[in-house]
């Protein structure tokens, strides 16, 4: 029998060093040959196979765990081996409404914008939410020629082997379908075989599943299709992506049309006229919850007619037309063992309760923010108390108080510590309120100094909708920042870590948690965004304020780097002119002009952009529409619009280019007036500013 055939428990201490070095350097041929240019030379399967031994025997011989083990590399095995794919229409989001006023505020605001009379109807449907996770299955001639995750909505896994293997997904549609269609909808399993399935991981002395959902994303992301295959996953189709030839006009003739392809739709979808009927029918559904075989979280509300949803277009990344109406929070109490102080990227210290883990609707839950001393203060709570915890949908778990009959008589309260937690103890300061006395946000004064500052700083520049560096998350930009031989202490130091590898005697490579692969591959996913898009570059940059919306909104009010750039530097030195500008794009007002001044007004600040823009290459921003007759020009709408709202009318501007403006100044290119018209118009005609009326306006852009 070869050594690779023995069972684990007969190998002897010598066979198992050679096998764990014979799998070790075989594993990472393989990764060579799947990333690199050439074609994997094994199946999924066989691949999978040699990862599992490789840890068996680690888990019988812990003492032989070599230092370039495959199971010590960065980053997780599973998701190592999906390709990524850029959807073609991207995979939104939906917002949130967390009570009826909200759902009725929902429809208001869609009657408002669309401008709809009073008695005009407009029709909903509403849908229970699925808890599972999205996914997107490209058809071509009827046929199954891609599926796609989520991800972060613009590029997610490949993942078609997995998906073919799914029953509940057709492989061939059926009936007359779109030459291409992508139809999109959830994964999930029901209840009975989330627990049939655990009861056999149990059984095999496998690992068991926390809950339905993270099962069938878990099975759904197997590198081996034969596994998912033997995992009993359901799919809804709700929704789509792109469609050669529509079938329908409406929300509810789409998904009919996809249950006639063959897809499952769920039976508890209704047409609604009214916010009344839409959250009658989520009282119906919630009081159906317990008794349905699968789980959800909320009921979807959207707009029935497709063309009104191409009017009310979208928000960043969540439809106008549709709302997520989500289930209250699930509670459960439990013990808060202790209280550590976070240190956020601009120095807010932030209390954040440890718990003794207990499930709150699925989830187990460990950790509960806090907020600030003001809200331990208001919460009453101690050291050793047993608290109630809520969780509300993806939001962090909240303490809503304790139980003071389980007070145990040693209860310690929590002293909010007056320095930071970090290794210099510098003081905590706190914020200025409104009104001028003490705020609740209690900062570390260190800034730069404070490595806990710069690490999350360091995080920020790194996350999923900054620069996203495969292989580097959280626990990494720890290590690097601690490292001495390759020290990354600003975002620059990123981008030449390879470099100073090469000149290293005590290369990446050698490090635990690394290997040779894992370090190539981490060099390799940092180039990949050597080039960036404007808009993440500013995000990235972590100024306070600025989010990732504000971030897409100076990316494509200055274009390029350069133009932002010199803006914030401007701006950081007082230039009235400058900040007028900053001022004209939409939704940015004063708090993130100032915080850009001070951004750009700190020494340190400066240098560690310029040494970041210096190894970047920052792409042009996406500008909207540059062929539309109004693209570039700034617009100005006044008076009573009749054919459509005011925000229409700015969305519908933007969406071809144009700038709007809320008053009449020479930069002005266009004013489009309607009924009671009034001083702006006056202002246009001294101006010699070409004016037109809201008929016209539709000419102009069709
Ligand atoms: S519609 C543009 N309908 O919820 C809207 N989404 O937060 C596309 N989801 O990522 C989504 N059930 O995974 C829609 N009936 C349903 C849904 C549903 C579950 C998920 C979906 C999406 C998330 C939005």
């Amino acid at each position: 029998m070869t050594i690779a055939a023995k069972p684990v428990d007969q190998l002897t201490l010598e066979e198992a060093t050679a096998e764990l070095a014979r799998l070790a350097a075989e594993i990472a041929e393989h990764d060579r040959h799947y990333h690199g240019e050439d074609a994997p030379t094994i199946s999924d399967a066989e691949y999978d196979a040699l990862r599992r031994r490789n840890l068996a025997i680690e888990q019988t011989f812990p003492d032989l765990v070599r230092e370039d083990s495959p199971s010590k590399r960065v980053g997780a095995p599973v998701s190592e081996k999906f390709e990524k794919v850029r959807h073609k229409v991207p995979m939104l989001s939906l917002d949130n409404a967390f009570s009826d006023e909200d759902a009725i505020e929902f429809v208001a605001r869609i009657r408002r914008f669309l401008k709809l009379g009073a008695d005009a109807p407009v029709i909903m449907t509403a849908e229970p939410k699925i808890d599972g996770l999205s996914l997107s299955l490209r058809y071509e001639s009827g046929r199954l020629v891609s599926a796609a995750t989520r991800g972060d909505g613009q590029v997610g896994e490949n993942v078609t082997a997995n998906a073919r293997a799914v029953a509940d997904i057709p492989n061939v549609l059926s009936g007359e379908f779109p030459d291409i269609i992508e139809v999109r909808g959830e994964v999930y399993m029901t209840h009975r075989d989330f627990l049939a399935l655990n009861e056999r991981q149990e059984k095999e002395g496998k690992q068991t599943y926390v809950n339905p959902r993270n099962t069938a994303a878990g099975s759904l992301r197997q590198l081996d299709s034969g596994i998912t295959a033997s995992r009993p996953l359901k799919f809804f189709a709700y929704a789509w992506g792109e469609v050669s030839e529509m079938p329908a006009e409406t929300q509810m003739g789409m998904v009919e049309a996809l249950a006639s392809y063959g897809f499952s739709t769920n039976e508890l979808m209704r047409r609604c006229e009214t916010a009344e009927e839409l959250i009658a029918h989520y009282r119906a559904i919630e009081a159906e919850r317990g008794s349905l075989s699968y789980d959800i979280d909320g009921v979807v509300y959207k707009v029935d007619d497709l063309a009104l949803q191409q009017r009310l277009g979208y928000i960043s990344r969540t439809p106008r037309w549709a709302i997520a109406h989500k289930f209250p929070a699930e509670k459960a109490s439990t013990i808060l063992r202790g209280i550590d102080i976070q240190v956020g990227r601009t120095g807010a210290l932030t209390p954040v309760a440890r718990l003794e883990p207990v499930t709150v609707g699925g989830v187990v839950v460990t950790n509960a923010t806090l907020h600030n001393a003001e809200e331990i203060e208001r919460l009453g709570i101690k050291i050793g108390d047993t608290v109630t915890v809520q969780r509300a949908g993806d939001v962090i778990p909240q303490i809503l108080g304790y139980l003071p009959e389980h007070r145990p008589k040693d209860a310690e309260g929590f002293v909010f510590p007056t320095v930071c937690p970090c290794d210099l103890k510098t003081p905590v300061v706190r914020d200025a309120n409104a009104g001028g006395g003490e705020g609740v946000v209690r900062r570390c004064s260190g800034e730069f100094a404070c490595p806990h500052q710069r690490i999350e700083h360091l995080r920020h520049f790194v996350s999923r909708r900054a620069f996203d560096i495969d292989g580097l998350g959280e626990k990494q930009i720890e290590f690097f920042f601690h490292d001495p031989d390759l020290p990354v202490k600003a975002p620059g130091d990123i981008f030449t870590l390879a470099e100073r590898d090469a000149g290293n005697l005590r290369k990446l490579k050698d490090k635990e948690g690394f290997g040779t692969v894992s370090a190539q591959k981490l060099f390799d996913a940092i180039e990949a965004r050597r080039t960036i898009p404007l808009e993440r570059m500013i995000y990235g940059l972590g100024i306070r304020h600025v989010g990732e919306r504000t971030a897409v909104t100076l990316a494509r009010g200055y274009g390029t780097w350069a133009g932002f750039h010199d803006a914030a530097l401007a701006v950081a030195e007082g230039d009235e002119a400058a900040r007028e500008e900053m001022d004209a794009l939409d939704d940015i007002g004063g708090a993130v002009i100032d915080a850009v001044a001070t951004y750009f007004g700190e020494a340190h600040n400066r240098k560690l952009v310029e040494e970041l823009a210096d190894q970047v290459e920052v792409e042009e921003a996406e500008r909207p529409a540059t062929n539309s007759p109004v693209a570039g020009k700034t617009i100005v709408f006044t008076g009573a619009l009749e054919r459509m709202s005011r925000d229409e009318a700015k969305a519908m501007a933007e969406r071809l280019g144009a700038k709007v403006s809320g008053s009449v100044s020479k930069k002005t290119d266009l004013v489009v007036a309607g009924p009671g018209a009034g001083s702006k118009l006056k202002q246009a005609s001294e101006l010699g500013i070409e004016v037109i009326d809201e008929d016209a306006w539709f000419d102009l852009v069709g």
